[in-house]
């Protein structure tokens, strides 16, 4: 368990004890201020060179992660693995170190290969690797977005900053997390996140899209998903992953709206406190309405806007240390 992140790579949230966690969200509730002005730039990272490598889609993830970068003063290297060496058969390993050879500080990588990052952070063990989704495995800068995100909101509800109330918010706190969670590497690390930083964490899903082995996960399986709505603070809801087969795993998408999608009938009987989130992309009309999406409960562009500050402040104490002036 790491107490900071501090010149640390960032591989599986479930390293972070709760106070690294309150670290990264104290830091990135600074960095907040800095993106409300006018020029959004600070010098944390200058000369310092980050790598931006996504083997695997994304727009929210590559997106924020470079504008984070670049907020800190950072170069930044962005391979387009599409017209890259990577189509002609280089391997991984041969990738990271041609990269290596440039001159970087850290490494952002997604792949669709679970524990891909671990793998690099064995390759340059003197360069920060910070992992931007695996596989199956870990999203871990989402799941710092989210529990930013849910701090946030229930702190202006009652008047305070986030970084006023460490986790204070999370006690009590009960998140119900519905969809595929068997695909979602967003599941494992938003458990981490919440359950670390003291909430309760139910899961809703149909049989076949709930991950083997999840009795041993520090969270309640629920049976009837209606039922469980009821006594939900927070919801949040999890993409069918169609790239990674879930078609399979549904007898087919309109029966698993009907029993496990958060629809605009179901939210009608929710109270208006209960916050509605989403990692996006969203299937609209799948596993959420879109009418439930775009409504006041909904907190999903929080969520994308809140990934920049949160990855500033990941970058920053993971490659400079938490050190240097900005
Ligand atoms: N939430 C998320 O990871 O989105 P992207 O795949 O667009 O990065």
């Amino acid at each position: 368990m790491m107490d900071s992140l501090r010149g640390q790579n960032l591989l599986d949230l479930g390293e972070l004890s709760r106070s690294a966690l309150i670290e990264v969200l104290d830091t990135a509730e600074s960095f907040v201020e800095v993106n409300r002005r006018v020029v959004k730039k600070v010098p944390a990272l200058k000369g310092r060179v980050v790598a931006s490598l996504f083997f695997e889609e994304s727009t929210r993830t590559r997106l924020s992660f470079e504008t984070a970068a670049k907020r800190l003063s950072a170069d930044v290297l962005s391979l387009a693995v599409a017209s890259s060496s990577v189509k002609k058969g280089e391997s991984l390993k041969d990738t990271i170190a041609t990269i290596e050879a440039l001159g970087i500080d850290a490494v952002v990588m997604r792949h669709r290969s679970s524990g891909a990052a671990v793998q690099v952070a064995r390759f340059v063990p003197h360069v920060r690797v910070i992992n931007a989704g695996d596989g199956l495995h870990q999203h871990p800068t989402q799941g710092l977005l989210d529990a930013f995100t849910l701090r946030s909101v229930l702190a202006e509800r009652r008047g305070e900053r986030g970084r006023d109330t460490g986790a204070e918010l999370f006690a009590g706190l009960r998140v119900l997390i519905v969809g595929d969670i068997r695909h979602s590497r967003v599941a494992r690390s938003d458990v981490d996140a919440y359950v670390g930083l003291g909430a309760t964490v139910s899961l809703a899903a149909p049989g076949t899209l709930l991950p083997e082995g999840v009795e041993e996960w520090p969270v309640d399986v629920v049976d009837d998903f209606d039922e469980s709505l009821a006594r939900a603070d927070v919801i949040g809801v999890l993409r069918l992953q169609h790239e990674r087969g879930t078609g399979a795993f549904v007898p087919s998408l309109s029966e698993f709206t009907a029993t496990h999608g958060l629809t605009a009938a179901r939210v009608a009987r929710l109270s208006p406190e209960t916050i509605i989130m989403h990692p996006g992309p969203m299937n609209r009309g799948v596993e959420i309405d879109a009418s439930v999406a775009d409504s006041p409960a909904s907190v999903i562009t929080r969520q994308v806007a809140n990934g920049v500050p949160v990855r500033m402040a990941v970058l920053y104490l993971s490659v400079a240390g938490g050190e240097g002036a900005w």
